[in-house]
């Protein structure tokens, strides 16, 4: 099943906000429906948001009640704005309405505008499966046999529109018949590990333990890790990589401990026009998704309590062991490799 799809006139989801508990999907009939679903986190993880753009961008010509090629073309120049104005971090949501919006202007009437968006928001969705199944091949291939793997947010088939990025690398590893052992950090505070890594794996039969945050260095230094895996929502020319709130306190631990810190990314989460990752936009969220937690049915924090909430934070490249794309794995010097991993893909 897949995360995101079109189904009869609509972006079909599954809603990430209420698992475990509940495995449930949502039909959304308009685009200002699919920018509050990414803002949300209906949907979520980078290669996901890119995919729903894609489809809102089909849906925003699709439910546009111009006939005129110029006046589409218009409107979907607002829906653009609209989708890119709801989650600022994650460059494949701008490289999938970029994408969408470049095959939209090739075409020469509104109806063949409606129907090239369709199929190019389509490719979006089927490329990110076989891209995420051949950089999992390529990530596989670093796992040794018996491995214990650290893996910080989700990166499985949620965040993406199946298989994953990371979690395929694991998955893959795990389906050539590797004996590995995923610790799962909780990733506060929308705890993406504790909630969707921990169904998406245990719905695999993969092996795994979850742990707090904070017990990652511990793992680490006591010679409990061999690798760490994680996904990025957006890689700078020179290979600094924004990734969830924690990745970067992990890959310095990792270097700390000789430890193989690997990026897994499809090469649209690389922004080449981005020199360096300072500057990344790093997405606020709100507050309350720090303050508002509760434990044994109380509310732990006093009212009234400021908090910040930045959603990710940038590593730099000097931590960073490689890049597993899905034409192979970058190493260092990064600016380089990587600028060569994303000309094979155009
Ligand atoms: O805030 P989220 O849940 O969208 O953040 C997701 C991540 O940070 C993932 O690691 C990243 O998007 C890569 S997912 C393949």
């Amino acid at each position: 099943m897949r995360t995101v799809e079109w189904h009869a006139g609509k972006v079909r989801m599954i809603d990430q906000r209420l698992l475990p508990a509940e495995f449930c999907q949502i039909d959304l009939e308009d685009v200002a429906a699919v920018a509050q679903a990414i803002r949300d986190m209906a949907v979520r993880g980078a290669p996901a948001i890119g995919a729903t753009a894609g489809f809102g961008m089909a849906l925003a010509a699709h439910t546009s009640p111009a006939d005129e090629r110029d006046a589409l073309l218009a409107d979907l120049e607002r829906a653009a704005n609209v989708l890119l104005a709801t989650r600022p971090t994650a460059v494949n949501l701008a490289w999938a309405v970029k994408r969408t919006l470049r095959r939209a202007e090739a075409a020469d009437s509104a109806d063949a505008i409606r129907t090239a968006l369709l199929a190019e928001a389509q490719a979006i969705a089927d490329e990110d499966v076989t891209i995420n199944q051949r950089l999992g091949a390529f990530g596989a291939a670093l796992i040794p046999d018996g491995a214990t793997i650290l893996h910080h947010c989700n990166t499985g088939a949620l965040a993406t529109v199946d298989y994953g990025t990371a979690l395929g690398v694991v998955r893959a590893a795990h389906e050539q018949g590797k004996r590995v052992h995923v610790l799962v950090d909780e990733t506060r505070p929308r705890l993406q590990g504790a909630r969707l890594t921990a169904w998406e794996l245990q719905q695999a039969g993969i092996p795994f333990t979850l742990i707090a945050d904070n017990a990652a260095g511990h793992f680490m230094r006591t010679g409990q890790v061999d690798v760490v895996l994680v996904g990025a929502d957006r890689v700078a020319a020179n290979g600094d990589v924004a990734n969830k709130i924690g990745t970067y306190k992990l890959a310095v631990v990792a270097k700390e401990n000789g430890i193989p810190f690997y990026p897994c990314v499809p090469t649209s989460t690389v922004d080449l026009d981005l020199p360096t990752g300072d500057d990344i936009p790093i997405e606020e969220r709100s507050a309350d998704e720090v303050t508002g937690i509760t434990f044994h049915g109380q509310r732990v924090v006093p009212e009234g309590v400021r908090a910040a909430n930045p959603a990710f934070d940038v590593t730099p490249h000097r931590y960073v062991t490689g890049i597993v794309t899905e034409n192979g794995v970058a190493y260092p010097p990064l600016a380089m490799t990587l600028a060569r991993m994303v000309k094979e893909s155009q």
